[in-house]
């Protein structure tokens, strides 16, 4: 357990429910959360909620004479190992960029001497507005990290791009690396609650996923197989489940337990996924993480191949295999709402991704770094991009666990802001 101790400040914005499962999720991982609320932070969480999460007392007011006492500003200000600031208004970068020290959270920010990580959530056009970006730049030439936000729906209707505040294991990774703290977390209490009311988030959904490699046949005892271990597609079955989910995954033959809660159908070839995946349907949502041999042998022998003296060796020809991703995704009434599917690539990772988003008709595509030297294929961690229409997230290095909470997190707001959309 790490004894790492941070102050978050909490902007005012519809996102800062998000700090409460924030502040759970590091006070797990054994990080010390001390919160400061800005006036208009206040009108969107109270500092009840957050001082029964983090367990400390929560500050509000610079002239507040008790805590003043209890603990100046200053103090307030050094303490800590980091200040994250989570979310940055457009106000309160503006205040940041140009060295105001009003009230506690600005004074706080002027007097440390501590790193600071700053997580903007604002709507997109007041990102995008010269005065911000002149402010961001700003903040960057001083030293001061800042995420970039997340894309994608807001919270206003019909409104999209880039704003929003990233998903809390994303903001965790974030805060992590600040921190300097790597290798392999603790068993998280991941709840699959990131709603404002805390019902499950997908409640009533069903979720269809591909995971594993697939087996092509060449004979009855041999095949054409890769390297996938199922991690990232079974945890991300085992993150919707959490979330509320009715869930058929979907699996390639793999050596990991069938994750609790979901119901598994196990297959062998490209073929025998795309039937089966078929069969799975309708579903709201698609997610093929599946490594699916791209051929398989023509014509496979019922017998096993003898090897004959002095005869050369075989010659396998190999044919096409389906595109499940493709053929799920492809227009017609029994496409589910959204599509996500995964990329790996060994070069031009986003470029490639891009492509594979078009060309499959998918409406999310997840691009990681497959290169031997990244040791994501079969190992625990990844780091990943999310690519779709409106733009790209660079999601910083994580566990795969946490690659699944985040997207299932990043699903479920997609479908809350349809809601939202359509009433
Ligand atoms: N996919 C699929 N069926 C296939 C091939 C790929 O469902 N026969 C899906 C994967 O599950 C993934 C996405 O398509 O979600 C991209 O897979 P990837 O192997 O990266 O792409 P390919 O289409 O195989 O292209 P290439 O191997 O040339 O990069």
């Amino acid at each position: 357990m790490t004894h790492k101790r941070i102050v978050l400040i909490i902007g005012g914005g519809i996102a800062a429910y998000k700090c409460l499962d924030l502040i759970r999720r590091l006070k797990e991982r054994g990080i010390a959360v001390r919160a400061v609320l800005t006036r208009a932070g206040e009108q969107f969480v109270t500092p009840l909620s957050v001082g029964a999460l983090s367990n400390e007392p929560v500050f509000t007011n610079l002239f507040d004479l008790d805590s003043e006492r209890e603990i100046g500003h200053i103090r307030l200000s050094r303490d800590a190992d980091l200040i994250v600031v989570a979310p940055a208004t457009a106000d309160l970068l503006a205040k940041m960029a140009g060295g105001h020290a009003d009230d506690l959270a600005s004074t706080v920010l002027m007097a440390t001497d501590k790193p600071v990580l700053v997580a903007p959530a604002m709507n997109p056009r007041m990102w995008l507005h010269p005065a911000t970006q002149r402010n961001v730049a700003q903040l960057k030439a001083d030293g001061i990290t800042v995420i970039d936000p997340a894309v994608g729906e807001m919270a206003e209707r019909g409104e999209a791009g880039p704003g929003r505040l990233p998903e809390v294991p994303v903001l965790v990774a974030h805060i992590l690396t600040a921190l300097g703290i790597s290798g392999p977390e603790p068993a998280a209490s991941h709840s699959g609650l990131d709603t404002p009311g805390g019902r499950a988030a997908l409640t009533g959904r069903h979720v269809l996923v591909t995971s594993g490699p697939t087996h092509e046949p060449i004979d009855p005892v041999r095949y054409i197989a890769n390297r996938s271990s199922g991690k990232q597609g079974h945890a991300i079955a085992a993150a919707a489940a959490r979330a509320g989910a009715r869930v058929t995954l979907v699996s390639g033959p793999v050596h990991i337990a069938d994750p609790t809660g979901v119901e598994v159908v196990h297959v062998e070839t490209a073929q025998q996924m795309l039937d089966a995946a078929r069969r799975a349907l309708p579903a709201d949502v698609g997610v093929f993480t599946a490594a699916v041999a791209d051929w398989r042998v023509a014509a496979a022998q019922s017998q096993k191949i003898k090897k004959q003296a002095g005869a050369t060796a075989p010659k396998l020809t190999l044919a096409e295999n389906p595109d499940v991703l493709k053929s799920i995704a492809a227009k017609g009434p029994q496409r589910p709402g959204l599509i996500v599917g995964f990329a790996a690539e060994t070069d031009n990772v986003t470029a490639y991704a891009a492509g594979k988003l078009k060309s499959k008709n998918a409406d999310w595509i997840v691009a990681n770094d497959v290169s031997p030297a990244t040791g994501i294929m079969g190992g625990d961690r990844n780091r990943v991009h999310l690519v779709s229409a409106e733009g790209i997230e660079d999601w910083p290095e994580m566990s795969k666990d946490d690659v699944a909470e985040a997207l299932v997190a990043r699903i479920a707001a997609h479908f809350r802001a349809c809601a939202d959309g359509a009433q």
